[in-house]
Order: C-alpha cells, then sequence, then structure tokens
C-alpha cells in the first residue's frame, strides 16, 4: 500500500462554514470492519474552526501514528475521539457504532482510554491511587492483575507505588500516565505525544513500552511529533496540516515520502 495525498483546498480555514461539504465520507462497509471510525468529522471551539473533514480508521489492534505540526488539530482529534468535545458534523464510530453522541464515561467503557497530553496526574495521590483511578470504571475487580501486569511492564512504579505523584521524575509520570490507561483494560489507546519532554533514553524506551502495548493486542492511536520514531513502529499514519488529513499511508512508505517532508513543512 503506498501513501495517499489528499487535496486540500487552497483557503483551508476560513472559519466560516463551508457552502458545499466536499465528501470524504468512508464508505459503510469500511468503517463497520474498524475498531474506530471518524467519518468526515468538523469540529468547532465556538466560532472556530478546528477539523474540518476528518476521516480516519484504526483497526482491532492497530497501531495508527497522527502526525503533524504544532495547533494543526491532533489533540483536538483525540479529544473528538474520546468525546471531550463534539463534531459539529460527521460521525465518531466505534466498532461501527456512531458513538459521536455518547459522554466520555461511555466511550471509556467501550474500551477508549487516553493517555493526554502533559500527563494529567494527581499530584496529591500516589503512584498506587493514580492507577486505581484508571480501574475505577470498570468497577475495579481483579486489581491485583492489572496491578501486576503494569509493574512488569514498569518495574519503577512498584518501586514507588507509596510515592505522590507531583514528586515523581517527567519519565516515571509518564510511566504512571500510561499505567492508568491500562488499567481500563482498553481496546484502543489515544496517546498524547507520548514523548514529549522526555530524554532521548527515554523517549526509546518509551517508544519500546508503546510497541510492547501494541504486541499485546491493544490499538494505539498515538499523537507524535517525532515523526520518523513514530513511524519507525507504526503500522500506518496520516499527517493533519490546519485541521485537514493531507497525507496518508502505510507506515513504511510515510517515511520514506518527500509529501512528508513537505507536508510537514506546510509547503
Ligand atoms: N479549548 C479551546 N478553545 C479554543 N481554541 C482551542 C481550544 N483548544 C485548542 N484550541 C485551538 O485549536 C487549534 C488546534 O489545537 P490542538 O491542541 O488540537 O493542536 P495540536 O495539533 O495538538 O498542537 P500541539 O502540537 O501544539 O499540541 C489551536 O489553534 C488551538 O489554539
Ligand atoms: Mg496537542
Amino acid at each position: 500500500m503506498s501513501c495517499r495525498r489528499r487535496a486540500v483546498p487552497e483557503a483551508r480555514r476560513d472559519n466560516s462554514v463551508p457552502e458545499a461539504r466536499r465528501d470524504n465520507s468512508v464508505p459503510e462497509a469500511r468503517m463497520t470492519m474498524q475498531l474506530l471510525s471518524l467519518d468526515n468529522v468538523t469540529t468547532y471551539y465556538a466560532q472556530m474552526r478546528i477539523l474540518e473533514g476528518v476521516s480516519l480508521q484504526v483497526g482491532s489492534g492497530e497501531l495508527v501514528c497522527l502526525l503533524g505540526g504544532n495547533a494543526s488539530g491532533k489533540s483536538t482529534t483525540l479529544k473528538t475521539i474520546l468525546g471531550i468535545v463534539q463534531p459539529r458534523s460527521g460521525r465518531v464510530l466505534l466498532d461501527g457504532e456512531d458513538v459521536s453522541r455518547w459522554p466520555v464515561p461511555q466511550r471509556i467503557a467501550k474500551g477508549i482510554a487516553i493517555v493526554p497530553e502533559n500527563r494529567r496526574l494527581f499530584g496529591q495521590l500516589t503512584v498506587r491511587e493514580n492507577l486505581e483511578l484508571g480501574a475505577v470504571l470498570r468497577g475495579r475487580d481483579k486489581l491485583d492483575e492489572d496491578f501486576d501486569r503494569i509493574h512488569q511492564l514498569f518495574p519503577r512504579l512498584l518501586e514507588r507505588r507509596g510515592q505522590l505523584a507531583g514528586t515523581l521524575s517527567g519519565g516515571e509520570q509518564q510511566m504512571v500516565a500510561m499505567g492508568r490507561a491500562l488499567m481500563s483494560r482498553p481496546r484502543l489507546l489515544l496517546m498524547d505525544e507520548p514523548s514529549m519532554g522526555l530524554s532521548p533514553a527515554l523517549v526509546q524506551q518509551n517508544f519500546q513500552i508503546i510497541k510492547e502495548v501494541h504486541l499485546s493486542g491493544v490499538a494505539v492511536l498515538m499523537v507524535e511529533q517525532n515523526a520518523s520514531m513514530a513511524l519507525s513502529i507504526a503500522d500506518r499514519g496520516y499527517v493533519l496540516s490546519t485541521g485537514e488529513i493531507v497525507l496518508e499511508g502505510a507506515a513504511a512508505e510515510l517515511l520514506r515520502s518527500e509529501d512528508l517532508k513537505r507536508a510537514y513543512l506546510g509547503r
């Protein structure tokens, strides 16, 4: 499969509602096969259009990365998937079911978890308490099994289980954020810039863990600015530019693509 460049109109963000929307809809048959589908999603903050006709898919157990420069709409895409913001038009489908109007907890119960931008831990709670919060919505059953699994991935968190999360290093906080998301036993893990603020050695380690999580059968949609690192472990990738998908394809193809560099540089 080769990467596909998507046509983007000249004036990309004039903040007006387009008179005739381009039809980016994904055929029904293709969407229903997917764990997650965004079908022609347009998202606004007040009068400001942020996403325009975004269509993307994540298959069961797939690792997909969402690339793009600052303010291109990557975090907004994840927030639209989780339900923190609602699309003005278009649909979010999980297992082919339209969840566009579902509240966040219902989507989490259906198997989505997020490792948010800047981790967002509860600094005054311990590592263990933060992890446990990830299991609240599924009723905290068999907690010990989950703790064991998380501690296998992150032995450091076992050592630090009684420490306040606010006193952890950045790398340790990233481990807790990922561990907390995994405590809900997700089928789809959304990750927003997991390598942000980490040293090169920790970035490597972090990507290795994401790969392991993926290999354990969890689908991952990962937002990253570090395109080559992300593509080196991903199956497929999409590139956002000012709220539109401008490029998509197999990770290996995107890595070789001149269009990727151009899309990234916005030229
Ligand atoms: N709550 C909000 N209210 C108004 N505008 C917002 C809000 N959140 C984000 N935006 C705007 O939406 C645009 C896209 O933001 P978003 O956070 O999705 O970008 P991003 O691709 O994740 O960027 P970065 O790489 O810097 O994290 C930005 O111009 C931002 O200022
Ligand atoms: Mg962001």
